[in-house]
């Protein structure tokens, strides 16, 4: 059992770097260090579904590999069910990995192609549980592919007999059969089409209905975040800067970066703010992080505290989180001058 009011899953002020080779030519070219994660801190209720978001780049993927403690932060705490795991390692570290799983953007590369769907399941299970008899170990598989909705024709199948859509199911199901506290689904509908996508997000709302399992939900697209998660993160080059309720964000974001993100994602919703502006510039390169903040020069309301200064996460209601110098309310910032209508958000 899980106490109340302890996080399942946090990371606190959690930074990773990582050594990347610059310049063309194999072998040629400089080390340099990339700030993937900054000084980032998140934290998911036992149960609670938690969306995160920002543009490709930003640190999204990285920030959920230390929440699995797959990668060690150079940095800060990553904490699960109440214990300290930053420096866990072998055997306690896996097993504390057992309840924790990742759900990954594409299904094909994370499935064994040579397994077939039972020998998946089963080795899941047998991790699990230790070796089960015969019949327990055919009713439990049988409840997971009742669970994710693959036929029991599926079991004698290999990976590349299945749709993308089927992949993902099985990978689920995989997930299920630890019987997780936490899943994080990293983008996990980005790599499938558009009829899969929606039946790949139902089955996560019911596998998050069901089974209660707490959410981290990594996306870029903030729809998709918002109909499946309770509260939202947003980041940018590997910093987090606002949180809240999804509710109170998507209707009141707060954040000049938070606001540009919904400008590019939600022009079709008629409830869009009208104080919304579109940003210039290409997002910049983790490689040589701008200083101060790092949005500073896209930043319509940008000054010169903002260029030397880093913003610290300070708190503006209830649990909503904002990295930035300055109030949106009220007067504290003009509305930004001569902004040209050049969005470019990738994803
Ligand atoms: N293993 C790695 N080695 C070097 N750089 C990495 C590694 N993993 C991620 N990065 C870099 O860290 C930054 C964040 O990457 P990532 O976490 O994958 O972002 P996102 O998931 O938001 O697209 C990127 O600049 C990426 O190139
Ligand atoms: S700190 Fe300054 S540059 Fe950064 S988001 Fe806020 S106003 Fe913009
Ligand atoms: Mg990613």
């Amino acid at each position: 059992m899980t106490d109340p009011g302890k996080p399942i899953s946090e990371a606190k002020e959690v930074s990773k770097s990582y050594s990347a080779r610059v310049g063309l030519g194999a072998g040629s070219g400089k080390q340099k260090s990339v700030q993937a994660v900054d000084r980032a801190s998140i934290r998911i209720e036992p149960g609670e579904s938690v969306g995160l978001v920002g543009e490709s780049g930003c640190g999204k993927s990285s920030l959920g590999r230390l929440l699995l403690r797959l990668e060690t932060p150079t940095d800060g705490q990553v904490w699960f069910d109440g214990e300290d795991i930053t420096r866990f390692k072998g055997r306690k570290l896996r097993k504390k990995r057992r309840q924790m799983q990742m759900i990954f953007q594409d299904p094909a590369s994370s499935l064994n192609p040579r397994f077939t769907v039972e020998a998946t399941l089963r080795e899941a299970i047998t991790a699990h549980k230790g070796k089960l008899h015969g019949r327990q170990l055919k009713a439990h598989i049988a409840a997971l592919l009742n669970m994710v909705g693959l036929p029991i024709t599926a079991l004698n199948r290999q990976p590349h007999e299945f749709s993308g859509g089927e992949k993902q199911r099985i990978s689920i199901a995989r997930a299920l059969a630890v019987e997780p506290k936490f899943l994080i689904a990293d983008e996990p509908v980005t790599s499938l089409d558009l009829a899969s996508q929606g039946q790949i997000l139902n089955l996560l709302e019911t596998v998050k209905r069901e089974l209660q399992v707490a959410f981290l939900f990594i996306a870029h697209d903030m729809d998709t975040v918002k109909r499946m998660c309770a509260k939202t993160a947003v980041m940018y080059l590997g910093r987090i800067v606002e949180t809240a309720p999804s509710e109170t964000l998507f209707r009141d974001p707060k954040h000049p970066y938070t606001r540009a993100l919904m400008l590019s994602q939600l022009s079709h919703n008629p409830d869009l703010r009208t104080d919304l502006y579109l940003l210039p510039g290409e997002p910049p390169s983790p490689l040589e992080p701008p200083t101060g903040c790092h949005f500073h020069p896209r930043c319509p309301y940008a000054d010169i505290q903002c260029k030397t200064l880093v913003p610290e996460p300070r708190q503006i209601g209830a649990s909503h989180i904002v990295r930035c110098h300055f109030n949106f309310d009220g007067n504290q910032k003009s509305e930004p001058q001569g902004i040209e209508n050049t969005l470019k958000i990738s994803s």
